[in-house]
């Protein structure tokens, strides 16, 4: 991947539109080893993470086509319970809830994905084993034996990525699994609705208490993934830093509404119809006051280094608080190289903005590096921002887009 090169301070104005959700599509991908038959996914991104994990399917042995925004799986082939590859994206581990309820065992590497900190699987392992599962991990790989039932699964903390595999383990075990303390992001409501296109039955989804009757077998089925809200917020904050305006299509309402108190607060101008939204920036960027990252429908973290960028491009203070991982405070090297004075204790930053001046940036992983963009739309002459292969994983062409709204942006050649 090569670097951007952003040249700051022009305004964007124009259109843009939203695609199917990254942590949408690639549980759901995961899912689709449940299922009797072929599956059509609609809307879904073509990025990275998308690409391995369509690489981890066809190694398992299913028949995988992407064209467009489509993507057919036929899982007919399916041959083995041991994943090969994958194992530096997070949501590999996806894998772990689907092949256990289509084999009763699996096998594969301990997952990766952005260095945001410690991410320890515990709490799926736990999960699992409440539902009759023996999962052992030894460092480098994770290895599950046994066909889960249904049971009552409460855990300790709301992890999405738990939360997503006791649904995948859940939907064909025989019995009545009840699942408490869920994670309530939109996404896993996105999953559930999958799964019941494909016949599976799930009360409760969205909220922290999920019933997941298990079904004998599940069958294919056409599927539409919903939008990408932290694409939508990082477009909000884009048009926010750079001084313009844009409307965007295919932009949730309730999915965005912390995110779009936090700009709104200060200074932008938000309006609202359904399914799209227009931002337009204030003259000058006020306080986003303090900003605590929490989990759904709280601010979420996967917004938190673009909001960042917002206040250190705004003359008055404002307080981060990450909440939800140890270590997502990546880009505050980047943003003080740019000129931001941020003191950062523990969990918590305070920045002091204002006047950011171009630099020579390093992208350190997939939403800092996207904010290290919102930033350089809103600084003083030239960013060069390095390691784009992390934006990658998760923006589809973000150069292209926001150069289709009058970004002065593009992206060199490697
Ligand atoms: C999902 O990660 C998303 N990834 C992340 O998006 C997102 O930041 C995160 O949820 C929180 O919203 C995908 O959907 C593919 P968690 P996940 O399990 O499932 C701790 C992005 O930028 N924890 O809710 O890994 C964990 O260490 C990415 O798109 C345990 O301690 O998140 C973290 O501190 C990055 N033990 C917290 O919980 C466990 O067993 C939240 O993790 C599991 C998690």
């Amino acid at each position: 991947m090569g670097d951007y090169i952003v040249r700051g301070k022009n305004p964007l104005d124009g259109k843009l539109k939203v695609y199917g959700a990254k942590n949408a599509v690639l549980p759901i991908l995961a899912g689709c080893v449940l299922s009797g038959g072929a599956v059509l996914l609609k809307n879904c991104p073509q990025l990275t993470d998308v690409s391995c994990t369509l690489n981890i399917l066809r190694r398992l042995g299913c028949k995988t086509a992407f064209d467009g925004e489509e993507i057919l799986v036929n899982p007919s082939g399916l041959n083995t319970c041991t994943v090969e590859a994958g194992g530096d994206m997070r949501s590999s581990v996806n894998f772990l809830g689907a092949l256990v309820g289509r084999f009763g065992r699996a096998v594969l590497p301990a997952p990766g994905g952005c260095r945001l900190g410690r991410r320890p699987i515990d709490i799926h392992v736990r999960a699992l084993r409440a539902m009759g599962v023996e999962v052992e991990t030894d460092g480098d790989m994770i290895y599950a034996q046994g066909r889960p039932h249904g049971a009552e699964v409460q855990l300790d903390f709301p992890s999405v990525g738990a939360t997503e595999n006791v649904i995948l383990a859940a939907v064909t075990a025989p019995g009545m699994t009840v699942l408490t303390n869920a994670a309530r992001e939109p996404e896993i409501a996105d999953l559930c609705r999958f799964l019941t296109a494909m016949g599976a039955r799930i009360h409760g989804a969205g909220s922290d208490m999920i019933r997941i009757e298990g079904v004998r077998r599940l069958k294919g089925c056409e599927y539409k993934i919903m939008p990408d809200r932290i694409v939508a917020a990082t477009y909000m904050c884009a048009a926010v830093t750079s001084g313009g305006r844009l409307e965007i299509e295919n932009a949730v309402r309730p999915h965005l509404g912390e995110v779009a108190r936090v700009l709104t607060r200060c200074g932008a101008e938000i309006s609202w119809a359904p399914n799209r939204l227009e931002i337009r920036a204030p003259k000058v960027i006020g306080s986003c006051g303090t900003v605590r990252t929490e989990v759904y429908p709280g601010f979420p973290t996967d917004c938190q280094s673009q909001v960042m960028a917002v206040m250190a491009c705004s003359a008055e203070p404002g307080i981060m608080i990450e909440n939800i991982f140890e270590s997502r405070f990546k880009t505050v090297p980047e943003l003080r190289r740019m000129g931001a004075e941020i003191y950062c204790s523990g969990r918590e930053a305070l920045v002091r903005g204002g006047n950011l001046r171009g630099a020579r940036l390093m992208a350190m992983d997939l939403r800092g590096g996207a904010a290290l963009v919102v930033a350089a739309l809103g600084a003083r002459g030239e960013s060069r921002i390095s390691g784009t292969g992390f934006i990658a994983r998760g923006y589809r062409d973000l150069a292209g887009e926001l150069a289709s709204v009058g970004a002065d942006i593009m992206s060199e050649k490697p």
